[in-house]
């Protein structure tokens, strides 16, 4: 049952990349499809329904599309008892650094109206708006650790007491996981048409030894089953 409403969920969240043309569309099939991370989320009932979310490093829009399409699902009664409640936003706001990835998503996600908004812009320099949930997938490795902390420090200032950060990063303690993620990235970057730039990793104890300064109770969960990759997403909510 639960995997039949995945695949609806999937079609739904993927459809409207096909406004945004073909590489846009097999990109979210591929990505919404294959990463474990994304059926997490909808699964553990992590993000709840009407939070307002900022995605940071978001890509072309992917959840956001995904959590509005839970709502869709919802609406029209297809949403399973075994879920917890679908997690449609209040909005989302995305944030990213590529041009082409927010063209995307502003032309798959032009439906959403303000619900979505997307934010061409660095996030070492873009406001981050209050919100109930912050989301970083795989982002934080391309910049220094000192930039690290001061981006960490400011998502703690958008949240309040009870918020919630989702921060899935590579654990360099678990060697060769680690250097494969970092290759993969280089040839990704490199085949997207981007300069391969340097990357900061840290050790899991690491990473969750700065939330908890920053005032988090940090839990993490290995995510990249079906991977070779050590990546973990860290479940870091802001002390009440
Ligand atoms: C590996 S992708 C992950 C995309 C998305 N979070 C996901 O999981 O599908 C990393 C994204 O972070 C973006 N990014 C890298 N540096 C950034 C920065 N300084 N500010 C905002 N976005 C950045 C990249 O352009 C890319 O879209």
């Amino acid at each position: 049952m639960t995997t039949t409403a995945w695949t609806t969920l999937l079609d739904t969240a993927c459809a409207p990349y096909r406004a945004a043309g073909m590489f846009a569309w097999r990109f979210a099939r591929g990505k919404l499809g294959m990463d474990p991370v994304f059926r997490y989320l909808i699964e553990q009932g992590h993000i709840r329904p009407g939070a307002r979310v900022l995605d940071i490093g978001c890509g072309q829009g992917l959840l956001a599309s995904l959590l509005a399409s839970s709502g869709q699902l919802a609406r029209q009664g297809q949403w399973p008892a075994a879920w917890p409640p679908a997690p449609a936003p209040e909005r989302v706001t995305g944030i990213e650094l590529m041009p082409r990835d927010v063209e995307r998503a502003r032309a798959a996600l032009a439906q959403l109206g303000d619900t979505a908004q997307f934010v061409c812009g660095d996030m070492r320099t873009t406001a981050f708006p209050a919100v109930d949930a912050v989301v970083i997938l795989d982002v934080l490795h391309y910049i220094g650790i000192d930039e690290q902390n001061q981006v960490l420090a400011r998502v703690r200032a958008a949240l309040p007491p009870g918020g919630l950060l989702l921060l899935r990063v590579g654990d360099a303690s678990a060697r060769r996981g680690f250097a494969i993620s970092q290759w993969v990235d280089a040839v990704v970057t490199r085949i997207r048409g981007h300069r391969v730039l340097p990357q900061y990793g840290r050790t899991l104890a690491q990473w969750s030894a700065q939330l908890q300064q920053l005032g988090f109770d940090v839990q993490s969960q290995p995510m990249s089953a079906g991977t070779p990759f050590a990546n973990v997403l860290l479940i870091a909510k802001v002390t009440p």
